[in-house]
């Protein structure tokens, strides 16, 4: 969940290991080149009944999915923290139209809104979950299971997009082995204990030169500190990258 407007600015870390930024770099300009402005927004407003992302980090979003196609990174594209599909329905669009038919975009959720959040996650998001008739509280971020299969039914994206239902540390150990390699995961479930989860139970899974996006990062502390505490606990130097400060990525050397 986020709640900014800036524009769309995709910046390149240094660090990334040579050949997997080169080729990132060349994938990542060329597909911008393609991409028409209309085209994207077009994608977008498909799926906008279905998602609270607003529009930078959607863009950023169909930039990195063309920029891992256009790369070649092995795997399936995974997002953790659904609400009604809008974001992950939008990747699974846009492979629709590059016309990739191989690789599958799972889908986790609950499906019975976000747990509490804790200390951990900071005074707004304690502060958020008190404030059950704010327009941003959308039920506690809870959408039917039945409504995200009916909504990808209607979008024509049944026989690329997977759902699997439950908590995470539930669902996750279970459904790792089918999902196998991973291209691009999006993380986008708030709480410290849910990014802290799906980044221990998925990273390993994520294929050199693969993306992860932290939609969350800028906006609850619980994302931000699970991020670092993640990265710091496996030693693992990979620089965050930024939209405008409105969503974070890293790509995995
Ligand atoms: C902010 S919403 C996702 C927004 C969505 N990506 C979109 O396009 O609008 C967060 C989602 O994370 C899910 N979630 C959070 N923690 C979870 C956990 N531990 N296990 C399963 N689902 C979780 C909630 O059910 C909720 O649907």
């Amino acid at each position: 969940m986020n709640n900014y407007s800036s524009s769309a600015v995709v910046k390149t870390g240094r660090k990334i290991g040579r050949a997997t930024r080169d080729a990132l770099r060349v994938a990542q300009s060329k597909a911008r080149q393609r991409s028409e402005w209309r085209h994207d927004t077009e994608l977008i407003a498909e799926v906008r009944p279905y998602t609270m992302v607003l529009e930078p980090a959607l863009l950023n979003l169909l930039d990195l999915v063309r920029s891992v196609q256009e790369a070649g990174i092995a795997g399936d594209f995974v997002e953790c923290g659904v609400w009604r599909g809008g974001s992950a329905f939008l990747m699974a669009k846009q492979l629709q139209q590059l016309g990739e038919h191989n690789r599958t975009v799972w889908l986790c959720d609950s499906f019975e809104g976000l747990p509490p959040p804790q200390q951990v996650d900071g005074p707004a998001a304690l502060a958020w979950a008190e404030q059950k008739d704010s327009p941003g509280y959308f039920e506690n971020c809870r959408a039917s299971v039945d409504d995200v299969q009916e909504s990808m039914e209607r979008l024509g994206l049944s026989s690329r997009v997977k759902l699997v239902q439950g908590w995470f540390n539930e669902t996750l150990p279970a459904y790792r082995e089918r999902i196998g390699p991973i291209a691009l995961l999006r993380i986008d479930c708030d709480w410290y204990d849910s990014v802290w989860c799906c980044l221990d139970e998925l990273y390993d899974q994520v294929a050199s030169g693969g993306v992860i996006i932290l939609d969350d990062y800028y906006t609850w502390d619980g994302c931000t500190l699970a991020t670092h505490e993640f990265l710091s606990k496996r030693r693992l130097s990979h620089r965050i990258l930024s939209v405008n400060s409105v969503v974070a990525y890293f790509f995995k050397q």
